[in-house]
Order: structure tokens, then C-alpha cells, then sequence
């Protein structure tokens, strides 16, 4: 297994090699994406809605993603790890903010990621530097912000923001983030933001101009059949895959072929009488 590091992150960018990265939440996901090699993993707080069932990104708390990440962590993946700050975990003050990045840190995650490039989050992207805790900057669509854009739609399609977008982008950059998830975004301004910063940029719904891609792992695997964002596609066939294992599990039990002898163990016969004689 190879171990990857920040700086592999950042030396991606500088030697043109796109890299793959994806999110996971348990300690069999992780074990499985550290054999497929991918260099980052992220603890999203997408667990919100994947693992625990919420609607949205802003119900999980820091608890809820302590519980993912340390599942994470004991994988023992050779990828980095990015945990998620989840909504309202740093933007009440500075103090909070370090305190709870610095638990994800302290559980075993590598860096953490925060939303926004406001002047405020800039402050605290320092400050977590500053303190020793690398950050991934998210910008676009942020779906923590969900109830202020009124729902999931790509931003960044006008001239004023789009300019605020890249203004962001660098903002992040100088704050000292190593990199940025740029979600939801149109290509080219992807593609802009790409060559105008050194730092990667990690894309989502942003096209094929970033240095990396993201995605969630319920969506690559083809888990959830009823809905599939349009920024993501199903390379497996997960649900129905799942659903038939399931029923065929169903199937050997009812027809009596499971389990079958090289599933359970049988005790000596003379012990067998023995006991049944006595009851
Ligand atoms: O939580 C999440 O899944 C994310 C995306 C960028 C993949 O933030």
C-alpha cells in the first residue's frame, strides 16, 4: 500500500497527473479505496444524508462526523484524510473552529475542510494553518449554504459571480488552503481558476479541467437506484447488485441449500449421545 502525503497532493499539479480522490465513511470503504490507490480521501459531510439518512448537509453535527471519521481512520488507508467541518462547527467563532478541527486532527484526519472563502473563513483557514492544520478550501456550490442559494444550482453562470468565484479561489489560495474543491461550477471557469492558482483544484460538477476529481462513493458504486446527481455517474451497478445477493441469500435459506456443511460445525457423536441422553 502506498502512503500518500500533502505534499504528493500538491506535487500532483506541478507534474500534470490528474488524480481521483472519493468520500468514505466506514472502515471496509476505506480499507477498499486505500487498495484501489486513490491519494485522498474525504470524510464528507455528506454522511449527513448517505450514512445517517438527513435531507441536507447542515443536520450533522461534529459528533455524528467523529463517529465516521475514527471508523475511517482505523482502516489505516494510505491516503490522506480530510474530514469535513461540518455546518455550524466553525463559523460561530475562531475559538470553536480550532477546537473542533483540531479534534479531527487529534482522531487521526490529515486536514480538514471547510466551505466558503469568505473574509472571516480566510481568517480561520489561517489560523488552522498557523495552528498546524492543513485545509481544503470548497467553493461554488456549497451545499451548506442550501437555504441561502435556495437549493443546489450551479453557480457561477454570471459575469459578477463568476468574478467572485475566482476572487475566492485566490483568496483561499493566499489563506494558505492546499487545495479547493470547486463544486458545482461551469467548466471553463474551472478551467480558469485551474491555471490562475498553483494549488490543486478538486473538482465536483465542474468538468474536466481540474487537477482532481471528487465524488461520493454511494454515487460511483451505483448504491442509492432512486437518484443520481448529475455531476456523478454509476460505474457499478450497486443497488441491484446488492438487491440480488440479498434475495439469493433469501432463496438458499428458504430452499434449505444454506448454510450448508462447510458453513458450520458438527460435534462428536459420542458427545451427542452423551448429552441427549441427559436431557
Ligand atoms: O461531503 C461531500 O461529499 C463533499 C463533496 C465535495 C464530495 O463535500
Amino acid at each position: 500500500m502506498k502512503k500518500y502525503y500533502i505534499k504528493d497532493i500538491v506535487n500532483f499539479k506541478k507534474i500534470g497527473k490528474k488524480f481521483c480522490s472519493i468520500t468514505a465513511y466506514d472502515y471496509m470503504s476505506a480499507k477498499l479505496i486505500s487498495d484501489a490507490d486513490f491519494p485522498l480521501i474525504l470524510v464528507g459531510d455528506s454522511a449527513s444524508m448517505v450514512m445517517y439518512g438527513y435531507c441536507d448537509t447542515t443536520p450533522i453535527t461534529m459528533e455524528e462526523m467523529l463517529l465516521v471519521l475514527k471508523a475511517v481512520i482505523r482502516a489505516d488507508s494510505g491516503s490522506v484524510v480530510v474530514a469535513d467541518m461540518p455546518f455550524m462547527s466553525y463559523q460561530a467563532s475562531l475559538e470553536e473552529a480550532i477546537k473542533n478541527a483540531g479534534k479531527f486532527i487529534k482522531c487521526g484526519a490529515n486536514a480538514v475542510k471547510v466551505e466558503g472563502a469568505s473574509l472571516d473563513t480566510c481568517n480561520k483557514i489561517k489560523h488552522f494553518v498557523s495552528s498546524g492544520i492543513p485545509v481544503v478550501g470548497h467553493i461554488g456550490l456549497m451545499p451548506q449554504s442550501i437555504n441561502v442559494t435556495s437549493g443546489y444550482s450551479v453557480q457561477g453562470k454570471s459575469r459578477s459571480r463568476a468574478k467572485q468565484i475566482i476572487r475566492d479561489a485566490l483568496s483561499l489560495h493566499k489563506s494558505g488552503a492546499f487545495c479547493v474543491v470547486l463544486e458545482g461550477i461551469p467548466s471553463q471557469l474551472a478551467k480558469l481558476i485551474t491555471e490562475k492558482i498553483s494549488i490543486p483544484t478538486i473538482g465536483i460538477g465542474s468538468g474536466p479541467h481540474c487537477d482532481g476529481q471528487i465524488q461520493v462513493f454511494h454515487d460511483v458504486l451505483g448504491l442509492d437506484k432512486s437518484f443520481l446527481p448529475k455531476h456523478s455517474k454509476r460505474f457499478f451497478n450497486g443497488y441491484d447488485s446488492f438487491l440480488s445477493a440479498l434475495h439469493q441469500y433469501e432463496d438458499d435459506v428458504a430452499q434449505g441449500s444454506f448454510p450448508s456443511s462447510e458453513n458450520y460445525t458438527d460435534i462428536d457423536n459420542s458427545i451427542l449421545e452423551d448429552i441427549s441422553e441427559d436431557y
